[in-house]
């Protein structure tokens, strides 16, 4: 199957924060079989996540706040690209951030690495004040959408195809 002109050998990938980044199951499924492993979401910074609580069990599954837990680009690419590229595998990286300057500096440093997709997190952009109004606005209204994601596309073509 193909996906924005990249070509999949099955649909099957993990939903980003699922699955780490790839490596935590690593000892469970075999990666080589899965058409891409989608990240977990990736900023700029490292980021804490929520305190706990952030994972309770309902009467039909569980509700999760984990607040985008992860390293940061810096660790991200040095560990976790490496290993990921040692699979007959896609590798889709979610990014994620508290502004668009945020998104567009993890577009720019994962420029050049053999990553073959990118998935921007809009849904829960990290509300930090003063500039919690933005991530309601990205993610409730398309124009804020829209504009914010031809930014982080036109980057990603620039650092891509080098014009
Ligand atoms: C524990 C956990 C962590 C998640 N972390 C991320 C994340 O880092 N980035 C992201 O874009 N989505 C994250 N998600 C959202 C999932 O990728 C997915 O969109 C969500 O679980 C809904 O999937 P469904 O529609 O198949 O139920 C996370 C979900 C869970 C349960």
């Amino acid at each position: 199957m193909e996906i924005a002109g990249i070509r999949l050998k099955n649909p099957v990938m993990p939903a980003s924060g699922t699955f780490g980044s790839g490596q935590e199951y690593s000892g469970f499924v075999d990666l080589n079989q899965l058409g891409a492993v989608v990240t977990k979401g990736v900023s700029c910074v490292p980021w804490e996540g929520n305190p706990a609580p952030r994972i309770m069990e309902t009467a039909s599954g569980m509700i999760n706040a984990v607040g985008l837990q992860n390293p940061g680009i810096d660790v991200f690419i040095e560990r976790d690209i490496p290993f990921l590229r040692q699979f007959d595998t896609k590798v889709i990286v979610n990014i994620c951030g508290s502004t668009v300057a945020d998104y567009l500096e993890v577009v720019e440093r994962l420029s050049g690495q053999e990553i073959d997709m990118l998935e921007a997190n809009i849904s829960c952009p990290k509300p930090v004040p003063p500039r919690w109004r933005w991530g309601r606005r990205i993610s409730g209204t398309p124009v804020p959408c829209r504009r914010s994601s031809a930014g982080w596309k036109s980057t990603w073509r620039k650092t891509v195809s080098g014009t």
